[in-house]
């Protein structure tokens, strides 16, 4: 008689042992699941990688003559910022026409500028010129300068940026 109440009480124990560890594991991940989602969130986080960037009104550009913006974007993956600098030349060519152009070299990626007195672009590095539609004139670069697609909204320019 007293062995069988001696095992009523160990399965007792080990049922209340039991529950207390379902319990505490149920309270646990409770506590703790949030907590790690908290945690790495960030890390998994990626900001849009795309963007219209508004360059200004329209009314400020002269037909014929490029225009040179700059502006930064902050790319952020996780944890890891990044400054991304663009500039980009805008030429307008009729009231509703533009060519809005990447100061990137597409040989190996130096800055064009635009020279007055060539009525081109040229890129220092490697003697690359480009004209004024960011075609290939000469040098080595092996393809006209890269192009952003842009629209115009209540007279105000703004350019697609997608960030790589
Ligand atoms: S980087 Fe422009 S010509 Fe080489």
């Amino acid at each position: 008689m007293s062995g069988e109440r001696q095992g009523e009480e160990i399965s007792r124990r080990g049922f209340v042992a039991a529950v207390a560890a379902i319990l505490g594991g149920v309270m646990s991940a409770f506590i703790g699941l949030p907590a790690i989602a908290y945690v790495l969130a960030p890390g998994l986080k990626k900001t849009d990688a795309d963007a219209w960037v508004p360059l200004g009104p329209v009314d400020a550009l002269v037909v014929g003559e490029p225009t040179f913006f700059t502006f930064s974007r902050t790319k952020t993956i996780g944890w890891e910022v990044n400054a991304i600098s663009y500039g980009i030349y805008v030429i307008k060519k009729g009231e509703a026409d533009y060519d809005v152009l990447s100061n990137i070299c597409t040989h190996l990626k130096c800055h064009v500028s635009w020279k007055k007195d060539l009525n081109h672009f040229v890129s220092p590095c490697h003697n690359g010129h480009f004209a004024k539609d960011g075609t290939v004139l000469s040098g080595p670069p092996p393809r006209p300068l890269d192009r952003f697609e842009y629209k115009v909204e209540s007279g105000r320019l703004s350019v697609h940026v997608l960030d790589t």
